[in-house]
Parts: structure tokens; C-alpha cells; sequence
């Protein structure tokens, strides 16, 4: 059962530090590609991502996760679609509030602000295929594994199989219960 005190908290550059921090955790750096991660290109990728859904030209989101008050991670959206009602989304969670059901009411309550736009039909996200944690939590919010690109992404030199899994608007049940 996760804490009971999870929120999620507009981006702003004071979270700088701490994002880059959490991307240099052993987890975080064995499944997510840390190429780009200069302070000034996730400064401007922070910035670029703080608006709210519902401003009309925004296609990136991000939310940092907040358990009791401190900060626990990070949630995002990005590539908003209008024309194909459809969003991709990322998510990554300390090390200290993992394997607490975190990261999954923290992606349910980016959904339900996702699904609040009434144009949004589809959201989807990527994970490679030997992250079983991160498909984990795709399960549990109701996401279907729908296909597996073969040798699709190159990490740490290293050649591995990705998988896109997605979740329809009549698919979406509502934010798991604590
Ligand atoms: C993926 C990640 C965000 C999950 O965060 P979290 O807060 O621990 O997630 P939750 O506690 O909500 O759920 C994790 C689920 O994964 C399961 N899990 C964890 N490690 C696992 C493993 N090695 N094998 C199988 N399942 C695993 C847990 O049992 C749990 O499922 P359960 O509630 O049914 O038991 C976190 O591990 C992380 O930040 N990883 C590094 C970044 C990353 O991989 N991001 C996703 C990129 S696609």
C-alpha cells in the first residue's frame, strides 16, 4: 500500500538538482539513457514541460512526485498529439520510495489529469524489455503490452528489445485505490 500523502508538484528550476540526482541513481541510470544530461538541456526541458494540459499549444508536461512532503520522484508527459488524441509518458522514482506503490498512484494521478482533456484518446509509453519493475506498473494501471521492436534501442553500448505498451480512454479505471 503507498503512503498516503503522494502529490504532484508543478516543475520549477529549483527541482534542477534533484532531478538530476535521481538520474544518476544505479536504477534510474541502468534503464534511462542519461546522454542529454547537461544541466543547461534539462534546465530547458524542465522549463519546457512546467505549463499546465490545458494550455492549447503545450506538448510536454512534467511533475516532480512529492511523498509527505519530500521529494520522490518524477512523472512526465510529452508529444501531445491534438490531431491523434495521444500522449506519451515516462516515470521515475528514488531509490528510497521505491517498491512502495509510488511510482503507480503517481502515474494515476498524471492520468487523470491527462484524460481530463476530452480530446485524449491514448497514452502510451515505451520501456525496455528487460525493465520488469517499470512494466510492472504498466500492468497495474491497466496498460496492454502491445508489441515488442526487436533490438530497437541501443544502451550503455549495449543493443536491447523495446516494448510499447498503451492504455485507451475506455480502458482507463480511475486511479488505483491506496
Ligand atoms: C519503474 C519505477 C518508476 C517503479 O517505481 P516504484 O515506485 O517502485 O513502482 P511501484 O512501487 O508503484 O510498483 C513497482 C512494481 O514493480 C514490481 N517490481 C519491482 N522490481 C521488480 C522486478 N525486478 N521484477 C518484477 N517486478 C518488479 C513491484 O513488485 C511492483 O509491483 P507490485 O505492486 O505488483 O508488487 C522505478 O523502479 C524506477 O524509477 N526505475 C528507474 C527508472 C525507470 O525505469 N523508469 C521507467 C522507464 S520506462
Amino acid at each position: 500500500m503507498p503512503p498516503a500523502d503522494i502529490r504532484l508538484v508543478r516543475v520549477l528550476p529549483e527541482h534542477l538538482d534533484f532531478w538530476l540526482a535521481l538520474r544518476a541513481e544505479p536504477t534510474s541510470r541502468r534503464f534511462v539513457s542519461s546522454e542529454e544530461d547537461s544541466r543547461e538541456s534539462l534546465l530547458k526541458r524542465l522549463m519546457e514541460a512546467s505549463g499546465e494540459v490545458t494550455q492549447p499549444q503545450a506538448k510536454s508536461f512534467r511533475w516532480m512526485v512529492e511523498v509527505q512532503g519530500q521529494l520522490a520522484g518524477t512523472v512526465s508527459a510529452r508529444e501531445l498529439s491534438r490531431t491523434h488524441g495521444r500522449v506519451v509518458i515516462g516515470y521515475m522514482i528514488s531509490e528510497a520510495h521505491q517498491g512502495q506503490g509510488v511510482c503507480t498512484r503517481a502515474v494515476g494521478l498524471m492520468l487523470e489529469r491527462l484524460f481530463a482533456l476530452p480530446f485524449l484518446q491514448r497514452v502510451w509509453l515505451h520501456t525496455l524489455s528487460h525493465n520488469a519493475a517499470s512494466q510492472a506498473v504498466a500492468r497495474k494501471l491497466g496498460f496492454t503490452h502491445e508489441g515488442t521492436l526487436r533490438a530497437h534501442v541501443v544502451h550503455d553500448g549495449e543493443r536491447f528489445d523495446q516494448q510499447h505498451w498503451g492504455l485507451l480512454r475506455s480502458e482507463w479505471r480511475g486511479v488505483p485505490a491506496r
